[in-house]
């Protein structure tokens, strides 16, 4: 495919994109930090990032895109950036009709019931509104943990054995994925993290086990579409052997 980058230069994209890629949004504290700012700057601007690529990547079609707005762990952070950050995502959820479009399927990954009810209803709705498309997924993950989603989903799985509508010799790999907050989305293909952190900080650990990594020292507000082409670009040209020859 080919498009144009920033500086109206022509690129072509590879043939075959990743499926799915994640994006574990991160840096805006240090990007604030860096020009005098509070934190919640950091925040607001790298929601405004989130858009351009969430975006960008329906333009390019990819079908599947995930978010890591708010991990499980974040709650340590102090009320008030905790507050802000809650409140930015209140923002965007009013306004996703305006950049998602029409076709793509909201899906919200974490314990929706630590948050307001309004904004718990909020979330259903968009989802129940959402379910039937198919074109792309946006996948918002807030209040998401790896572990938590693991965990979420061996309840569900156990009390279904307990009332007798399971088999535990049932329990499959494949059957114990649908039940993590991801759905039938596929495994991650493309884990991006900027800021220059170089680890997965909890984030879908059961979907990414054969994730190929992209790290980049470009904080979160700062990353654009042409750090994306790159990241795209080097992914095709990894050679994956998901354990074979
Ligand atoms: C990521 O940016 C956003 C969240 C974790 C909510 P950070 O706030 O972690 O930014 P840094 O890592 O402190 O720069
Ligand atoms: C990961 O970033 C979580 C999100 C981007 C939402 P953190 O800033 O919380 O991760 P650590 O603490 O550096 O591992
Ligand atoms: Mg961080």
């Amino acid at each position: 495919m080919a498009i144009f980058g920033k500086k109206k230069t022509e690129i072509t994209l590879p043939e075959k994109l990743p499926e799915h890629i994640a994006f574990i949004m991160d840096g805006n504290g240090r990007w604030a930090k860096k020009r005098a700012m509070p934190r919640k700057f950091g925040h607001r601007e790298g929601a405004k990032t989130f858009k351009k690529i969430m975006r960008y990547c329906k333009d390019i079609g990819i079908k599947n895109v995930s978010f890591y707005a708010f991990s499980t762990e974040n709650w340590k952070r102090p009320k008030e950036e905790v507050e802000a950050i809650i409140e930015l995502f209140r923002e965007y959820i009013l306004d996703v009709w305006n950049y998602i479009g029409e076709d793509v399927r909201v899906l919200f990954l974490g314990d929706k019931t630590f948050f307001d009810e309004d904004l718990q209803n909020k979330m259903n709705e968009l989802e129940e509104e959402t379910k039937n498309r198919r074109e792309m997924t946006m996948l918002l993950a807030i209040n998401y943990g790896g572990r938590d989603d693991i965990v979420h989903a061996s309840k569900v799985l156990a009390e279904k054995v307990k009332n007798g509508e399971l088999r535990s010799e049932d329990i499959t790999e494949d059957l114990f994925q649908s039940y993590l907050y991801t759905l039938d989305v596929p495994d991650v293909d493309l884990m991006i993290r900027p800021s220059g952190e170089q680890r997965i900080s909890n984030f879908l650990i059961w979907q990414s086990a054969y994730a190929e990594f992209y790290f980049t020292d470009i904080l979160w507000p700062d990353f654009s579409t042409d750090d994306l082409n790159d990241a795209i670009i080097e992914f095709a040209s990894r050679s994956r052997r998901f354990g074979g020859v």
